[in-house]
Order: structure tokens, then sequence, then C-alpha cells
């Protein structure tokens, strides 16, 4: 066994006896996931593949969908365009706060808060809704190497509760922020936050980034390379919410949270890493996760401004 499967063995071992945190449960079907499913994966940019605990078991993608829809968004428009329309400044508030909408910039501050996930979706490319999830699902589907699906239930439970997600899109059609189709556009958005994935399924969306857009394992590409600087700089600013600054402090590597209960982040030029446990602290942010990832960070130097960066992270 190497030594990065016996370290993620006793990260596992150690942090899995904790009951800190709580099920997200303002959706109500995700309060049906069990608090202790509890896996870590690890995907390396040359196909390396390491798995702990529950990292074949679905859930809902939630808000780490936020990136790579933002990716197929620069795609379809392009930086200058997509730049227009949503920013990327950092907000320091909440996932799905709302204040930040009134304040006069007329475009949501960055494509990791709902609102600016909400416009980012609805200003994604194809011939009606169904074309349009179609797009989608193909791009999941090149970042996971396989077929994916929406969890109806999720989405259907999502849909019938999400009114400050209904009423964010509100305010933006009134700022004349996002086009007035705003229905679909919530709809896609829901959507998109229910594709099922599992943990190794995330850390293999972050190796695909990590490997310059194209899947390491089965060699085809997700994204543009030209874009994965993007995606990589929001997910370091924005992609932990209220917690991105301590994230940046502590882990120091591009990340994004989903209150599922996952995290993946990015080495880049080397690896995926990604955790799964459903209790969230009050950011959203999976408490496990949390605290794997720091101890991961500090065990192989992986923040970015560490100057011993560049070490093996498989080989150590
Ligand atoms: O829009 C929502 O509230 C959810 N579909 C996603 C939120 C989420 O995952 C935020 N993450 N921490």
């Amino acid at each position: 066994m190497t030594q990065l499967q016996i370290f993620l063995e006793k990260l596992h071992h150690t942090y899995g006896i904790t009951d800190a945190g709580q099920v997200a449960d303002y959706i109500p079907e995700l309060s049906k996931a069990n608090p202790d499913w509890f896996g870590i994966s690890v995907v390396t940019t040359d196909g390396q593949v390491f798995n702990i605990g529950d990292t074949a078991k679905n859930f809902t993608i939630q808000s780490i969908s936020k990136v790579f829809a933002y990716g197929l968004a620069l795609e379809d428009h392009g930086r200058e365009v997509l730049f227009e329309k949503v920013g990327v400044e950092p907000t320091g508030d909440p996932f799905n706060s709302i204040i930040r909408l009134d304040e006069g910039s007329h475009r949501p501050y960055n494509p990791m808060i709902n609102a600016g996930a909400i416009a980012t979706t609805s200003l994604l490319k194809g011939d009606g809704p169904t074309d349009k999830l179609n797009r989608l699902l193909k791009m999941f589907e090149h970042y996971t190497g396989h077929e994916v699906f929406i969890d109806m239930p999720t989405f259907i439970s999502e849909r019938a509760t999400g009114h400050r997600n209904r009423a964010m899109a509100h305010l933006m059609l009134n700022f004349g922020m996002i086009d007035k189709d705003i229905d679909a556009a919530l709809d896609l958005y829901f959507q998109q936050c229910a594709v099922m994935v599992n943990c190794c399924d995330l850390a293999t969306m972050a190796a695909t980034l990590a490997n310059h857009g194209t899947n390491p394992i089965t060699q085809v590409r997700a994204v543009s390379e030209d874009y994965v600087r993007d995606l990589l700089s929001v997910m370091y600013t924005c992609g932990m919410y209220n917690r991105a600054g301590e994230w940046a402090y502590r882990v120091g590597i591009p990340a994004k949270s989903g209150v599922s209960g996952g995290i993946l982040a990015v080495v880049p030029g080397k690896a995926g890493i990604a955790t799964f446990s459903p209790p969230i602290d009050d950011n959203g942010n999976s408490v496990r996760g949390l605290r794997v990832f720091e101890a991961l960070s500090k065990q192989y130097n992986l923040h970015m401004f560490d100057l011993s960066m560049g070490r093996c992270i498989f080989c150590i």
C-alpha cells in the first residue's frame, strides 16, 4: 500500500468519529442523508486513483456544479461577455445572500454564490430547455467519464421549496440582469444541482481541471484549456463562501463545496482531491471535509504559496 493510501486511511479513521455539523435540511430531500457517510478520494493527473470510505455512494452535486456550469458558459460566450454579466469578486457573504444584488452593480458578484450561478446558468446556449439540459449533462459526463443522471426527488424537492433562489431570480429580472424566462433558468439551475455524483467522480472532475481540462483517465477533454485558469481563480477566491479567506490561508488550493457534503479541490498539474461527508457547518462546508483538507495540505505542502510545493503528492 502506498504512503498516500495509508495517510488517507488514517485521516478517515481520525475524522470519522466527529459528530460536529448538521446535515442540510433546507432542501427537504437532502435531510435523508446519513451523517456517518464519509469518503475521501484522490485522482492524480497520471490516472492513479486512491479511495477510502464511502467513495462510491451517490449524492447530488449541489453547488459544486457551479464551477463546471461556469466553464460551459465561458465556452459559450467568452471571458469578456460573461464578465459583463457575472463578476468575479468574493462577497464574504453566505452562498444564498440576497443583499448584494441590490447595490447598483447590476450583476451578481461571482458565479459561485447562488445569484451568480443562476445568472450563469441562464446564459447557457441551447435550443430550448431539453437541449440546454443535455448540453449540461454531456459536459458533466466528460468530467466524470461516465453517464450522469439527475436525482428527480431532489430536483422536485428544491424546485418546490427554493423560494429564496426564486426571489433572487425575480430581483435579477427586475434589475435587467437576466432574461425574462426565469422559470426555465431556475429549473435548469435546480437540475444542475441535482446531478448525481460520488466522491471518486468529484476527485476525477478536480483532476480534470488539474490536468488542463482533460480527464486523466479517459483522456476526453471536458473544458477548453483556456478557461481552466478562470475556473481555478474563482474557486480560489469564492469557492468556499464566507470561509474562502480562511480556506485560502489554511489549505491554499482552489476548491468548491456543496451543501450535500462534497468538497473538491485542485492541485494544479498534480491531482484532484475530494471528500464527502454530509454534516456541514454554518457556512455550508462539510465539517469532516474541512479537517481532511487541512491535514492533507499540511502533510503534503499543498498550499499554492508554500515554496516546497511541487513535491509529488502520491510518492511522499
Ligand atoms: O441553490 C441552493 O441552495 C442549492 N441547490 C445549492 C447550495 C449549495 O450547495 C451551497 N453550498 N454550500
